[in-house]
């Protein structure tokens, strides 16, 4: 695996391409990043990683300077995975200037769910991937359905801003409990562990009960909200939503939404100090 720190020694490597598929990550990575890997490796003729800690997507209260670096085990695990480049670009190399020019993505995606607990989230995530893309120009990027608004968020830029790149969804990983991998699972404590299970199982909960013909959405909610919180969680949401717009669905289009896998369980939740996210397509 070659490892590239600066944006031209990048270009000039990748010239000798034709179809490089891409995986961006902020390091720190477990099974569910070397999935994505996997999965890209085929469909491009180079496969490109990505590790940089993008500082503009993280509010002054948030993890950016704790966000675990793991620099040699995750040059590794990548390796291992049939990683063939690794750019790694220091914040001066991708941010020289102050980066004055954003990606605002549309409020009606981009300021709900994740972007109204965490505003300004998605413009540090889009306008780093977009500068991601302009440096490594993949034909194909894939990205985790564990952040499924952010996978809608890119796919939605590619399209409006004409990027010829396939954005292809990443499956989920998920622990033998079916708690979802993630790099902040390693903040949990070993209680904060075994309780974490509780995310994910209260999401298939509110999943079954749609299939089992419920439509009343805000008691679903409002249950599933109940029962993490007596649990000790602090819950952001835990929602129903359509898979086209991640939108709250209407009494009268529920049934029909759940017969044509139209819906998705959408949940964030702190547990102590830590902020978990998941989702369930219905
Ligand atoms: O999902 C992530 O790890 C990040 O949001 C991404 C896409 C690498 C952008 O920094």
């Amino acid at each position: 695996m070659k490892i590239i720190t600066t944006v031209n020694e990048l270009r000039a490597h990748l010239a000798h391409f034709k179809r490089p598929a891409f995986v961006p990550t902020m390091g720190n990575l477990h099974d569910g990043h070397l999935a994505l890997v996997r999965q890209a490796k085929p469909l491009g003729d180079v496969l490109v990683a990505s590790i940089f800690v993008n500082r503009l997507q993280f509010l002054p209260h948030e993890d950016f300077d704790t966000y675990p670096r793991t620099w040699a085990a995750d040059c590794q695990a990548l390796a291992d995975a049939g990683c063939d480049v690794l750019f790694a670009p220091s914040e001066s190399e991708l941010y020289p200037q102050p980066q004055g020019y954003k990606v605002q993505p549309p409020v009606a995606l981009a300021d709900l769910l994740e972007g109204h607990f965490r505003p300004g989230f998605f413009i540090g995530v889009c306008t780093v991937v977009m500068k991601l893309f302009a440096c490594v120009q993949p034909r194909v990027a894939v990205f985790g359905q564990k952040d499924y608004q952010q996978l809608m968020v890119i796919k939605g830029m590619v399209q409006q801003f004409a990027l010829p790149i396939e954005v292809v969804a990443g499956r989920t990983l998920r622990a033998a409990d079916g708690l979802a991998l993630s790099s902040r699972n390693n903040y949990l404590s070993a209680t904060e562990r075994a309780e974490a299970v509780h995310l994910s199982g209260t999401l298939q909960q509110m999943a079954q009960a749609l299939k089992n013909g419920s439509s009343d959405i805000a008691a679903l909610e409002q249950q599933a909200l109940d029962s993490l919180t007596k649990r000790g969680w602090q819950p952001d949401y835990l929602v129903v939503r359509r898979r086209l717009d991640l939108q709250p669905p209407s009494a009268s289009e529920v049934a029909d939404l759940v017969q044509q896998q139209g819906l998705v369980v959408l949940g964030a939740a702190r547990l102590g100090a830590t902020r978990l996210i998941d989702n369930l397509e219905v």
